[in-house]
């Protein structure tokens, strides 16, 4: 039987047409194209990932596709704004990334501001999403999912990361497993469709406080998985550490992971580690976290680690803090 919400699936893929052939074949779109070129985005990645623009006209979207689909399809797509007395488009005026399922079917976008008043205007959001609608969760959606879906498979491997022109710029270093959820954080439904795939997570978030913030929330997620992480130096965003340093995201990606207990010294050491309770305090948080590491090799490793920085503790209290951890895994 059919879909029913095929129609929605119809309009929404018409529509990635609509705003990729605006910006690739028209004037209007040349600016537009501008800007992508200023940022490396080039034709081919904008072939790649159906880059498109909208128009900053009230309603060119809805006169282009309102003789084709009924109006209740419309309307329940989210891209057409039906107020009390007047029809408008609701992405006007930005660079449009379309979002695909796995089957590489359209069944949202985001656009970003991209014109200097746009940018300055602070009342702009900088990237407006979808609404929900019967096609599309926001909390759900992967960007890139069906172009990574064969690699993350073939490398049974993932990186995920915050934003699309990350995704884009892990793409142009050969990095074709990477996807990113939709400035959500991450959530169980992102987790449970990506381990149809693979059980191996590879964070790669901004470097910026809430980057590392993030990670430390998707590491209680991600608990039961194999996970790295990435992390980005000098507060830049994967992107920005390509036009930084170009050619090199490829290697940093695929050479400077760090595990989780790495991860945690760093992000969860107090500022001040002088005092005994303190010190205590970090022994406590991180013991259970090097127990859980397989490798006795690397436990030792990180027990070096962490008593080099606790000026009260020595390697067998450290140890046996550890040890009991284990002990207490083992009872249960
Ligand atoms: P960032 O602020 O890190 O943006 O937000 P970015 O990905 O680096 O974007 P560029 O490089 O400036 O173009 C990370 C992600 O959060 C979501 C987007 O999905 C973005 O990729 N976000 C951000 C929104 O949904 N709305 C916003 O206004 C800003
Ligand atoms: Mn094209
Ligand atoms: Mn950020
Ligand atoms: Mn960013
Ligand atoms: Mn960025």
């Amino acid at each position: 039987k059919a879909n029913p919400n095929q129609p929605i699936y119809d309009l929404h893929n018409q529509a990635a047409r609509i705003y990729h052939t605006v910006l690739t074949s028209t004037e209007a779109g040349e600016q537009a194209r501008d800007y992508l070129y200023s940022r490396g985005i080039t034709d081919a990645i904008i072939e790649r990932f159906s880059i498109g623009l909208s128009l900053t006209d009230q309603d060119f979207l809805y006169q282009s596709v309102s003789q084709k689909f009924e109006e209740s399809v419309l309307t329940n797509s989210g891209l057409i704004t039906f107020a009390e007395n007047r029809i408008f488009d609701s992405f006007r005026g930005r660079i449009m990334f379309p979002l695909k399922n796995e089957d590489g079917q359209v069944i949202a976008f985001s656009g970003r501001v991209w014109q200097a008043d746009d940018i300055a205007n602070k009342t702009l959001a900088k990237y407006k999403n979808s609404t929900t609608t019967p096609i599309f969760n926001k909390s759900e959606a992967l960007y890139n999912i069906d172009q990574a879906k064969q690699s993350i498979k073939k490398n049974q491997e993932v990186y995920l990361m915050e934003g699309f022109l990350d995704v884009i710029a892990a793409y142009e270093n050969g990095m074709t497993n990477a996807v990113a959820s939709m400035g959500t954080a991450l959530t169980e439904g992102h987790i449970r469709q990506l381990r149809r795939f693979t059980k191996k997570f590879i964070l790669v978030y901004d470097g910026d406080r809430a980057g590392q913030g993030a990670i430390y929330k998707a590491l209680d997620m991600l608990a039961a998985d194999e996970v790295e992480i990435v992390r980005i130096p000098d507060g830049l965003d994967p992107d920005e550490y390509n036009k930084t340093y170009p050619n090199s995201l490829g290697d940093l990606m695929t050479n400077s992971r760090i595990v989780p207990v790495e991860f945690l010294m760093d992000y969860l050491r107090p500022e001040n580690l002088s005092n005994l309770q303190s010190q205590l305090a970090f022994i406590e948080l991180l013991a259970p976290k090097i127990s859980a590491v397989r490798s006795l090799t690397a436990q030792d490793a990180y027990i070096k680690r962490l008593v080099e920085i606790l000026p009260d503790f020595e390697y067998n209290q450290v140890e046996s803090a550890v040890n009991k951890r284990r002990d207490d895994v083992s009872v249960n």
